[in-house]
């Protein structure tokens, strides 16, 4: 018989928390208040893992999933949970880590950023692979906890028109001589156009290169071929389209990038984040700032508009020159870049940048505590808005901020960035 437990809490990454014979068990799609049923995949010296079979006492928070392989599919792990409760319960992370590691409140909790629940994915990775039981080709998500791919033909969180080439790009490749040596479809889609990357270890023969292309112009996309490394991603079919790019329109920016780069994958809170973090930092002319880990120009380029001289510095030779392109092509030739290792930052480094005014910082999952040590003792920037991608290391980093370097945190609040996901983006503002 499966045992049944009372779920006392969710966990950062969504699964329910019970105790079983006073052992603490994850259990998967179930939600803090219910009773579930549950069956023990995996016992760990000091908790179990575990699934919910059935749900004896569901929460009153507990949601329809829209998505028919949610469960199975790896891409998600909250449909079940409202839309309105996940973002609830990414508020409660960012609080308790900045809380337990970083050992800070906020003076303000920002009121989170919403966009699409749905259909927001402009940015993804479909893995490929043939499997005759499966009657072909799969493309896309990873199942969750495993190698295989899920078996599917649509999906929620995708932008639409992506969605519904899941199907065709199946049979596509199912009817290629090369279709074993293409293990991934990259996504990008942008204002004008949607680009499909794929990564081929084998040239397509001139059959499969007339399949492709008749595929392209029936669906209206770019397909873009990669042979090696993302350099080497180079358009096949259109040779002539519309430029794929986003826009920030408050800022009368138009962003153009290579599929490849990276870009936020939801370009409607990215759109509200750029203006949020725009609101905190302020820029005004006559202030230096520095916009570290730019990417192409995300920060930077809004930060110019509003008249401050900025400095980009970011790891990505390839991005920082987009980003000098795109300063260009927005006729904001004054923002300047740089290419460096911002974890190797030190000290001696970080005075050679010269003095600034504010700083953004929107660093990697790692977060960016090499720039956090590095700050001047005097001169230090008075003003830090900080976009993280991950909250264990912004509280990591907002420890030596507050409490050795002197800045007060004084606001912070998360955007949802990627719904259905226990993913949390989130941003702070720090002043001294
Ligand atoms: C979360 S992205 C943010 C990019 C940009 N701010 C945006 O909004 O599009 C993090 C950026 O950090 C860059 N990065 C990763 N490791 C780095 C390093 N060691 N030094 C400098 N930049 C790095 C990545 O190339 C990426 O552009």
């Amino acid at each position: 018989m499966n045992p049944v437990v009372d779920i006392l809490s969710l966990d950062h990454e969504g699964h329910g928390v019970a105790r079983l014979d006073g052992k603490v068990t994850f259990v998967d799609g179930a939600l803090a208040g219910e009773r579930a049923e549950i069956a023990i995949y995996r016992k760990h010296a000091k908790y179990n893992s575990a699934n919910a079979v059935a749900i004896l006492e569901a929460s009153a928070q507990r949601a329809e999933p829209r998505c028919r392989y949610f469960g199975r599919c790896g891409g998600c792990s909250m449909q079940h949970l409202e839309p309105s409760a996940q973002v609830a319960a990414k508020q409660r992370v960012l609080e308790e880590n900045l809380v337990r590691i970083g050992k800070v409140r906020p003076g303000v909790l920002l009121p989170a950023l919403h966009g699409p629940s749905w259909g927001y994915r402009g940015r993804a990775r479909l893995s490929v692979r043939r499997v005759e039981k499966k009657g072909g080709v799969l493309v896309g998500f990873h199942e969750k906890r495993s190698s295989f791919i899920a078996d599917m033909a649509s999906c929620e969180v995708l932008a639409p028109e992506v969605s519904a080439l899941i199907r065709p790009l199946r049979d596509l490749i199912g009817r290629l001589s090369n279709a074993d040596r293409i293990p991934q479809i990259e996504v990008a889609v942008g204002e004008h156009i949607v680009v499909l990357v794929f990564r081929l270890l084998e040239p397509w023969s001139d059959d499969d290169a007339a399949h492709v292309r008749a595929f392209a112009d029936a669906h209206h996309v770019q397909i873009w071929e990669q042979r090696k490394g993302p350099e080497t991603a180079r358009p096949f079919w259109p040779d002539v389209a519309p430029e794929l790019s986003y826009g920030l329109p408050e800022f009368g920016l138009v962003m153009p990038f290579r599929p490849t780069e990276f870009t936020q994958v939801n370009s409607a809170i990215n759109r509200a984040l750029v203006s949020r973090a725009l609101r905190l930092l302020d820029p005004r002319p006559g202030e230096r700032i520095a916009d570290l880990f730019c990417g192409l120009g995300n920060f930077t380029l809004p930060i110019a508009r509003r008249g401050a001289e900025v400095a980009g510095i970011e790891g990505s030779a390839e991005l920082v020159a987009r980003a000098r392109e795109n300063a260009l092509r927005n006729a904001l030739p004054h923002a300047q870049f740089a290419v460096d290792n911002l974890f190797e930052m030190t000290p001696e480094k970080f005075a050679a940048l010269g003095l600034f005014d504010k700083l953004l910082i929107d660093p990697p999952r790692s977060g960016a505590i090499e720039v956090v040590k590095s700050l001047p003792e005097t001169g230090a920037p008075r003003r830090i808005v900080y976009v993280s991608c991950d909250p264990a290391t912004l509280a990591r980093d907002a420890e030596v901020l507050v409490h050795v370097k002197g800045y007060r945190l004084e606001a912070a609040g998360v955007a949802n960035m990627f719904p259905h996901t226990a993913h949390v983006e989130s941003i702070a503002l720090f002043e001294r």
